[in-house]
């Protein structure tokens, strides 16, 4: 791997402050072409165990620092990222196959979520509370809930365990972090960098491992994890809930999306071609927030189709390390099939293919546009989760209101148009967590990112994240006379 620091590629756990070799292993390859990187420590349920010892012993000694303390250690965690960051960004293509220049933008947008709670860490304020009784007196502070669990996906193998784990190590919460088998090598990368900035050993774990289930199951199941927070599908999310249940413990679930992009007839049909662009086509569709069914206005319809097929068929697929690759390979082989299946599907019950709809060598799926959809097609109700844009068209503003709540997903949604009241109208009645107003790209640091229904609950980033791991104690003082 062309990196200048080959320090950042580590293959084995890091628990306890500590690089634990194991003797078995699995492969991580590169999407693009199978070839393999590394072969990577494969924990077990013991590891996971050691893990969760290691961030119990380390929760007395970071939790009893200031938050001053805390917050220095992380702006240097912070800095030593953005240092690092081409080489964090060559990691992460090559392991997950997004192009580079997106990379980057991943692991500066994962490094701000640390900027920020550095910040924060040192918010985390109480309240007194006017009282009903004028011999008591009431407060309120807020302590860190303890071990966090946190399970991560392989889309964004940086910033979604930035996204976590700064806000839980600003609280004062220690953690094990199980990365995809995907892509362990960003997690590990990550840890190496925090080591630099001088965590205490335990604070922050990393469990790599080909057995998710029984590690998933080790964080939910031990007493002594107090919260997870699960970025992945509803499938797997709906599955520790359950397993979180039995001991009562904190959840946060950032899940699956079926987000409708609407486009009504007063709207800027250059600027929505845009938008719908930029958010159907982000990491090759491969986002929780990716635009799923995209609903035109029968009025703008073919002005619309024209101009958004035309950049579509611009797209360069390929290699993510060449510079002028607009999308890297899928995932793996069960996202092509998935992806096939619907367009299939679709095309079987009548949708027409405007451009793509093929298999390209490789884990590659040509960027499709496909029209003529309806609701009884697989598509309508499915996270596409690859680069396919799905085109329905609506006449009412009712009509696609109701469509475009219906679905069990409520994440992200986004709409393009201008009159002032149908804007409120419409960002009132959707029944999603985020909703992108004439703007198809939303995710911020100081915004709080999450969803309703099955798209799960919690909030990410902004002045709400850091609650998710925070307990509030309330302290009745009595006797004041
Ligand atoms: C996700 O796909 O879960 C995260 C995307 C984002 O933060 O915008």
């Amino acid at each position: 791997m062309r990196i200048e620091d080959k320090s950042l590629l580590k293959t084995e756990a890091y628990i306890d402050g500590k690089w634990v070799s194991k003797e078995s292993t699995f492969a991580v390859s590169n999407p693009f072409d199978g070839t393999l990187i590394a072969q990577i420590s494969d924990c077990n349920q013991e590891d996971t165990e050691k893990a969760i010892e290691a961030a119990h012993k380390a929760f007395k000694v970071w939790n009893g620092f200031t938050a001053n303390k805390r917050s220095k250690i992380l702006q240097a965690w912070n800095t030593l990222i953005l240092e690092n960051a081409n080489d964090l960004a060559h990691i992460l293509t090559v392991e997950q196959g997004k192009p580079l220049a997106e990379a980057l933008g991943e692991i500066k947008y994962g490094a701000s979520y640390i900027e920020w709670f550095a910040e924060e860490a040192k918010r985390v304020y109480g309240d007194v509370i006017p009282g009903q009784s004028t011999k008591n007196r009431i407060t309120v502070i807020k302590q860190p809930v303890g071990i966090v669990g946190a399970i991560t996906p392989w889309n964004f193998p940086s910033a979604m365990i930035t996204r976590k784990i700064a806000p839980a190590l600003a609280a004062g919460c220690t953690v094990v972090v199980k990365p995809s088998e995907y892509t362990p090598l960003s997690a590990l990368a990550l840890a190496v960098l925090a080591d630099r900035a001088g965590f205490p050993p335990g604070v922050i774990n990393i469990v790599p491992t080909m057995d998710a289930a029984s590690v998933g199951q080790t964080l939910t199941s031990h007493p002594k994890v107090k919260k997870i927070s699960f970025t992945g599908s509803t499938r797997v999310g709906k599955l520790i809930l359950k397993q979180s249940a039995d001991q009562v413990k904190k959840v946060t679930l950032e899940l699956g999306g079926n987000a409708p992009f609407i486009v009504f007839a007063d709207a800027d049909i250059d600027a929505a071609v845009e938008g719908c662009f930029a958010s159907k086509f982000r990491n090759g569709g491969q986002t929780c927030v990716c635009t799923n069914r995209i609903f035109l206005h029968e009025s703008i319809h073919d002005a619309f189709l024209e101009k958004f097929a035309l950049k579509v068929e611009s797209i360069k697929t390929g290699n993510g390390l060449d510079t002028d690759v607009h999308i890297g390979p899928m995932i793996n082989e069960g996202a092509i099939e998935k992806d096939l299946q619907l367009i299939n599907d679709a095309t079987q019950k009548g949708a027409k293919i405007i451009t793509g709809g093929d298999r390209k060598e490789g884990l590659f799926i040509e960027p499709t546009v496909i029209c003529d959809l309806d609701s009884n097609m697989d598509i309508y109700s499915s996270e596409i989760f690859g680069p396919i844009a799905a085109i329905y068209k609506f006449n009412s503003e009712a009509e696609v209101i109701q469509k475009a709540n219906d679905t069990n997903y409520g994440l992200a949604s986004y709409f393009y148009g201008r009159d002032y009241a149908l804007i409120w109208r419409v960002a009132e009645a959707l029944e999603y967590g985020m909703v992108g107003i004439n703007t198809g790209v939303m995710s911020t640091v100081t915004a709080p990112f999450g969803g309703v229904k099955e798209s799960g609950f919690g909030r990410e980033g902004s002045k709400y994240g850091i609650d998710e791991y925070l307990n509030i104690k309330y302290m009745c003082w009595g006797g004041v006379e």
